[in-house]
């Protein structure tokens, strides 16, 4: 019987402590319990506040399957309205971004207001008392919950359920990391984002980016045009570490690692410290030398945020999904207000990597539709997550440690999986 369908779905058959059944990627019922419960019951990242600044400024996003404006009103408040016109349902707003006072249906011309109130329908003489009686309720749906973290805009589809603060738990660490990098303490995801069509399952781009087993050979190419002459090979044995942070977040932690280098490069060691003065002098002036180094040194982030945001490095990523085997990955470079020397270097960096041309992204693109294609050409069978789990260290948080290449994340990646999409579907 089918797995998904919500009288007998049992999660136990398809997700289990060290594998995860092929359904998981394939069914389509499956994907769309994911956007019932997942993406209609949690919170998923939105927008940033540098995105939507100003009064009339828009983005078109979507939450799971359901698309939304997010939209800064001309009452100052952001919104996360649904892209749905009230009257037949048209999709409402279609520009990717700009900044309007309102926003008119292309079908029949219906306005409403960038706070979502229906101002306008157009030959109203063609209407009633009754209809003039509901009007005022016809305004762009909501979504009821809107809440913000470090400028990082999150809604939520549903009224009840934790806080924002809640839900990000240990991972408000990571933000923070990435914060803690600018002199002012903010970031600017005004950049615009990267966008990259895999032909994959959302969850197989999510977990290949807490994934730390696949570099040496996915991105082997990489390694052979980047690796100095007088390493003979790289070590498999290092103070890399990746983290199950609970609540489906995880991360890969370079830090330790990055600690040994070298003082003249900064952030993983790929930024020249000598070619950034003006960036170190304000990180000194802000935290002194000390606590300055050790931000340059050990820099971002690499970490998942549960369902599908990430913060890698200077890049900030979050996945669409668009149905079992397509999936958009949005891809931006996160700025550090008044440094336009590092700006550059993060730019140039982050489209280098994840860009349409991009080493990064075209390998592991190419990866994921393989494994794809491969689920695809037999009945679905399970796959492995088992890596590590016999080593896995759990400290007194509750956080579990793993070496680098341990399949940890993905399997507090699927424990959090399987609680919500396991959960009764109310509809
Ligand atoms: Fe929007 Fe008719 S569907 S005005
Ligand atoms: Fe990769």
């Amino acid at each position: 019987s089918n797995p998904a369908t919500p009288s007998d779905f049992d999660v136990s058959k398809i997700v289990q402590e060290d594998r995860v059944h092929g359904s998981v990627y394939t069914s389509p019922e499956i994907f769309q319990r994911e956007m019932d419960t997942i993406f209609r019951t949690g919170w998923v990242y939105v927008a940033h506040d540098s995105e939507v600044s100003e009064p009339g400024d828009y983005l078109t996003r979507r939450i799971g399957s359901e698309p939304v404006v997010v939209s800064h009103g001309k009452d100052g408040e952001i919104r996360v309205l649904l892209n749905r016109c009230s009257h037949r349902a048209n999709k409402l707003c279609n520009a990717e971004k700009g900044n309007a006072s309102s926003f008119r249906c292309p079908y029949h011309g219906w306005t409403f207001s960038n706070t979502g109130s229906l101002t306008a329908v157009p030959m109203r003489e063609g209407y009633g008392e009754a209809f003039r009686a509901v009007r005022s309720e016809l305004g762009m749906a909501e979504a009821p919950r809107v809440d913000s973290y470090g400028g990082f805009i999150f809604a939520s589809l549903a009224a009840d359920g934790p806080s924002l603060t809640e839900h990000l738990g240990g991972s408000i660490a990571a933000f923070d990391r990435l914060l803690n990098l600018s002199p002012t303490g903010q970031i600017d995801l005004r950049a615009n984002w990267m966008k990259h069509l895999h032909h994959a399952n959302w969850k197989m781009v999510v977990e290949n980016n807490v994934d730390g087993y696949h570099a040496l050979f996915t991105h082997a190419s990489v390694y052979d045009a980047i690796r100095p002459a007088k390493v003979s090979h790289i070590p498999s044995k290092t103070d890399v570490v990746v983290r199950d942070i609970g609540g489906g977040h995880s991360e890969i932690d370079y830090s330790a690692e990055y600690r040994k280098l070298d003082e003249e490069f900064i952030w993983y060691g790929r930024m020249p410290r000598a070619k950034l003065p003006k960036y170190v002098a304000a990180l000194e002036k802000k935290y002194g030398e000390e606590k300055a180094h050790d931000s340059l040194v050990v820099g971002p982030p690499h970490t998942l945020i549960w369902p599908n945001l990430f913060l890698a490095e200077m890049n900030v990523m979050y996945v669409e999904p668009i149905g079992p085997d397509e999936t958009v990955a949005y891809t931006t470079a996160a700025l550090i207000p008044g440094q336009d020397e590092l700006n550059l270097r993060t730019l140039r960096r982050s489209e280098g990597a994840m860009g349409p041309a991009g080493f990064l992204i075209a390998d592991d693109g190419e990866i994921g539709m393989r494994n794809q294609a491969g689920l695809a050409a037999k009945d679905p069978e399970w796959l492995r997550l088992s890596r590590g789990l016999e080593t896995d260290i759990t400290d007194e948080t509750g956080i579990v440690n793993s070496d680098k290449s341990a399949e940890t994340p993905q399997r507090g990646f699927y424990r959090q999986w399987a609680s919500v999409v396991g959960q009764e579907i109310s509809k």
